[in-house]
């Protein structure tokens, strides 16, 4: 039965119901709904509205509920309630007949959502935080495995200079370490509870609100009723946030997917986070991180569908809002797979050293260090940067590394070239060099790597 028939002479169409029952997507609330309703029955009791003895039974027999039917969803979707907040009331009913309908004194579904929402948001959030820190430490592992490992360092996707894989792994554990500190961020500005805020207007019963939030866990209340029932910036934020490490994920993925190609063959990736082709029986593909590339997608789009779905709205509380669930869920399901099942991937990377030394050895990735080297001889950048290019030139056209080239063909381009230069070609001198904050010499990714350990 729905919570709302008196005012209706006339029955709501199938197709109606079917178009406004949320319970197939909110049934997920169920925990914070039976959370929030135990703590409301407490509140209302105390602004007199329910003897101690009732309250005892409203709250014994929630908590009878929840035991009854937490572990089957599927029995909560087939009772046919509208919503779960719906359920969880009739089902109250059904429990302690008459008393049970006290339970609703004061209170808004509109409020109610909101608080259960926001619930969810927290305990979601502390579970995606504690992934984000797996990944975080599978970076770190493999940072330290790898410390010194070299490969090419990429822009436009061009050989540019020599990298430690090293420096690599921790370049993402910054990504993460923001998108740790941005989710912390938003859990904190969440942290406010509206139950007591009732349809738009605030509750006529005297409710200690702050208790109540305190009650629920919650840092305070909620300042203003209107706001307070139809605020959905926590939802967008987690979307937003989730969309941001996507991101990044992607990026990850993309560059691993890149490593484990027959092109470069800088990492093999294990086989229980790979699958083979169906017809073509050498392959091995890299479908986990394919994955984690592609389900990027789909969270920015509940991004954008939610912030469209807010936009323009009118206070307080509209139907619209209730579209916030699925994608927020979608969303939260999403990023938490794609963290789990990257922390597996990063934990059986293996680095293919030779490959990657060879790499960086090709491309030239040492002509910057050859332009340095006539800059340290007294030559103006911008004149050794475009010498350096004739000599790249030169060696291209004979198929040459620059180490390669004699000593008096490189002196054909600059006279001030000496012996002393060949040093200054391998890719050692390349990396020791950059031992600057935040460079990839070797000593400085240690020391990089042990402040993140230290953390
Ligand atoms: N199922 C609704 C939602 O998720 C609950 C709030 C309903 N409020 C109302 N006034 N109809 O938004």
């Amino acid at each position: 039965m729905a919570l709302w028939g008196g005012r209706f002479s006339g029955q709501s169409s199938e197709l109606f119901k079917l178009f406004n029952d949320s319970l197939p997507v909110d049934f997920r609330l169920l925990e914070q709904d039976i959370q929030g309703s135990v703590a409301w029955a407490e509140a209302i009791t105390q602004a007199g509205v329910l003897t101690q003895e009732e309250c005892q039974t409203l709250t014994q027999a929630l908590a009878e509920l929840l035991a009854e039917v937490k572990d089957t969803p599927e029995q909560i979707i087939a009772s046919g309630a509208e919503d779960i907040h719906s359920f969880v009331e009739s089902q109250l009913i059904a429990k302690v007949g008459d008393l049970g309908k006290k339970l609703h004194t004061g209170r808004s579904r509109n409020d109610q959502v909101a608080t259960d929402l926001k619930l969810w948001c927290k305990q979601e959030g502390a579970h995606l935080l504690s992934l984000l820190i797996e990944v975080k430490q599978g970076l770190l592992a493999l940072a330290e495995r790898e410390l010194d490992a070299v490969m090419p360092g990429y822009t436009h996707l061009q050989r540019a200079q020599p990298v430690t894989f090293g420096h690599w792994a921790l370049a993402y554990v910054e990504m993460f370490e923001r998108d740790i500190s941005r989710l912390q961020d938003a859990l904190n500005r969440l942290n406010t509870c509206p139950l007591g805020c009732g349809a738009l207007a605030g509750t006529a019963y005297a409710i200690d609100r702050q208790a109540l939030a305190a009650s629920l866990g919650f840092a305070s209340a909620t300042l203003n009723s209107l706001d307070s029932v139809s605020d959905r910036d926590h939802v967008i934020e987690l979307c937003s946030d989730a969309s941001i490490s996507m991101m990044h994920l992607s990026r990850m993925a993309e560059d691993m997917i890149f490593f484990n190609s027959g092109e470069a063959n800088f990492i093999e990736l294990a086989d229980n986070v790979t699958s083979g082709s169906s017809l073509m029986p050498q392959k091995k593909n890299p479908d986990a991180l394919e994955l984690i590339r592609g389900k990027a997608g789909r969270v920015y789009g509940s991004l954008m569908g939610i912030l469209t779905t807010m936009k323009a709205l009118p206070l307080a509380y509209n139907k619209d809002m209730q579209e916030d669930k699925e994608g927020l869920f979608d969303v939260m399901d999403s990023w938490s797979l794609c963290l789990k099942m990257a922390a597996l991937v990063l934990e059986g990377v293996k680095v293919n050293r030779t490959n990657a030394l060879a790499a960086a050895q090709q491309g030239y990735a040492n002509a910057t260090e050859l332009a340095d080297y006539l800059v340290g001889k007294g030559m103006p950048f911008r004149q050794a940067h475009h010498v350096v290019g004739e000599v790249v030139l030169h060696a291209i056209a004979e198929s040459k590394p620059l180490e390669a080239l004699p000593l008096e063909v490189l002196r054909g381009y600059a006279d001030i070239i000496a012996e002393d230069v060949y040093p200054h070609l391998s890719i050692d001198s390349c990396l020791a060099k950059r031992n600057i904050l935040g460079g990839t010499a070797v000593e400085q990714v240690k020391a990089a790597l042990t402040a993140k350990q230290a953390k």
